[in-house]
């Protein structure tokens, strides 16, 4: 089986994203990093902790990796995702306790011990992957490839951010992480809004994931219509499935399109801070620019079949 790293904060989104990986038999789950992010750590990794116990996969370390971002204050995204970071969803209590490994020193470790084999995704701010990198210079040219969702390229378009105007949540709860991983020089895909909002959230995709019949079809079924239920709130009837597309993108590269292109963020604090932008340069990355909706959830129905 194909070996992954999942660095996140689950948040609704990457707890989707973890149990398709842990649905496919062709996957092993070396390890989960956990991050500040949607919520604060300590909830971040208790969530990633209690998932793989629901999964069934007790056996999958959980590493905690950053509690605050690199240089900016933390930010939460508690109207989305909820204060713990999984709605109101139950799940069961965690079976097993967190590594003491720091999530960095664990993904050194990983990729050090299988340069090239490894693909790392990375669905929460990249704070975890920026240390690692400061720590070990070049030790994120060791993985496979690094599947980054975070950022939006969608130039012109009526929304560009969804945490302000321009800058996308990953990208802004640690830009100055967001820009370290850019300029590793590691082979990157990066899925922006631009990507994920082809990829629909709605009542009827809930319901699709629901009629799988398991545990874990369930309750990600019950975590988007939590989703929907707070952008609801907000005023929007249709969400966008984010982090899944990460997992879709190893297991299923034909459901996706991709061009080079050369990406940077905006460090200047203002209204562009943490905004993703195009660069005219050598091209640093592999942006996706196009997903097919249907397979990424027919991908995802099917693994969330195979858990309990
Ligand atoms: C990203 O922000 C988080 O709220 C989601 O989990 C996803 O990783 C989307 O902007
Ligand atoms: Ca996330």
């Amino acid at each position: 089986p194909h070996p992954v790293w999942h660095d996140c904060d689950p948040g609704s989104d990457d707890a989707i994203t973890l149990l398709t990986l842990l649905g496919r038999p062709d996957t092993q789950v070396l390890g989960v990093g956990t991050t500040h992010g949607n919520a604060p750590l300590s909830a971040t990794t208790h969530n990633a902790r209690a998932l793989l116990t629901l999964a069934g996969r007790d056996d999958v370390p959980v590493y905690a990796g950053a509690l605050t971002p690199l240089v900016r204050e933390p930010v939460y995204a508690p109207q989305i995702h909820g204060v713990g970071g999984l709605g109101n969803v139950p799940l069961p209590p965690p079976g097993r306790p967190a590594q003491t490994e720091h999530a960095a020193l664990a993904l050194i470790r990983q990729l050090c011990a299988q340069p090239g084999e490894i693909t790392v995704l990375a669905t929460g701010p990249l704070t975890n992957l920026a240390l690692a990198e400061r720590l070990r210079p070049g030790v994120l040219k060791e993985a496979r490839q690094v599947i980054v969702m975070g950022g939006s390229l969608e130039v012109g378009a009526p929304r560009l951010g969804n945490t302000t105007p321009r800058a996308e949540f990953n990208a802004y709860a640690d830009p100055h992480a967001f820009q370290v991983v850019l300029s590793a020089g590691a082979k990157l895909a990066l899925l922006g809004l631009n990507l994920t909002r082809q990829v629909r959230v709605t009542r009827e995709r809930a319901a699709q994931l629901a009629a799988v019949g398991t545990a874990a079809g369930r309750t990600c079924a019950a975590l988007l219509d939590d989703y929907l239920d707070r952008i609801g709130k907000l005023g929007q009837s249709v969400g966008a499935l984010h982090d899944p597309c990460t997992a879709a993108l190893l297991l299923a590269p034909q459901l996706f399109e991709l061009e080079p292109a050369s990406i940077g963020t905006l460090l200047d604090s203002g209204e562009h801070f943490g905004e993703t932008v195009r660069r005219d340069a050598e091209p640093n990355l592999e942006l996706v620019i196009r997903a097919d909706e249907d397979g990424i959830y027919d991908l995802i129905a099917a693994a969330l079949a195979r858990l309990p």
